[in-house]
């Protein structure tokens, strides 16, 4: 049987948090909850205008995880010296935009190539396993496969926005599924977020080769309704099926 690990992202258990400032709901519970029901990983998201999670949210989920945190951040060197400095053992490097509400496609890798191979190197040397987040493109894929990344990640938005309202994906799936493969090849362990649903990950987990998915918005906007247990529980269902 096909062993899909789930990482759960809690930014937005942040998101309402800070909405009127006060100090619940908490993401530390949040990732410790997620971790007793079966969450493989926990990912957060620490952009540049904290917008969600912040540096304080970090260390105290990392000093109390046992199972990997997935620390999303830019290719900046403030997130460079904090990553360097909390060390977690997965690390995802996102392009970010500040006006942007999410994020919004997958890396540029020709936009300072040269400042991201010095962060995978810096990073891996810590121990961290690394993944760039790209859009389906086989041309990405090589130059990670270059950059000495260990992951990479692949942006679904743009394929799950086409589930969602119901028109024709055909050939964004035919993209992913070749963008699967071909990271495969290389030898690079591929995974799959952004805007993932029931439908969509019930989708893409037929494509033979995603290691993890990562899923935020839609499992914690459900959690609201049936509780977080069950959603991971539904989410875990899909991914082993
Ligand atoms: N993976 C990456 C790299 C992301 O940046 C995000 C969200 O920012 C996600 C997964 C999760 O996306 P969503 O919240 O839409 O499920």
């Amino acid at each position: 049987m096909k062993r899909i690990r789930l990482g759960v992202n809690i930014d937005h258990v942040a998101t309402v948090r800070n909405a009127r400032g006060e100090s619940y709901p908490s993401p530390l519970r949040a990732a410790m909850l997620a971790q007793k029901n079966g969450a493989d990983s926990v990912t957060i998201h620490l952009r540049e205008d904290r917008r969600h999670i912040n540096e304080f949210d970090l260390k105290k989920i990392i000093n109390k995880l046992t199972i990997p945190l997935n620390l999303e951040i830019a290719a900046t060197k403030e997130m460079l010296k904090i990553a360097s400095r909390s060390k977690p053992p997965f690390i995802c490097i996102v392009p970010e935009k500040r006006r942007e509400i999410t994020t919004e496609g997958g890396l540029n890798l020709n936009h300072n190539r040269n400042f991201l191979r010095v962060l995978i190197k810096k990073l891996k040397n810590k121990k961290s396993r690394i993944s760039l987040f790209i859009e389906p493109s086989l041309k990405d894929l090589e130059t990670a496969n270059q950059l000495n990344a260990d992951c990479v990640e692949i942006h679904t938005g743009k394929l799950c926005n086409l589930i969602n309202k119901k028109r024709n994906y055909q050939n964004e799936l035919k993209r992913i599924k070749k963008a699967v493969q071909t990271g495969n090849e290389l030898g690079l362990e591929v995974h799959a977020g952004h805007g993932l649903t029931y439908d969509s990950a019930r989708i893409l987990s037929k494509i033979k080769g995603i290691q993890e998915f990562n899923i935020g918005h839609f499992l914690v906007g459900e959690s609201i309704f049936e509780g977080m247990p069950t959603i991971i529980r539904k989410f875990k269902r899909i991914l082993k099926s």
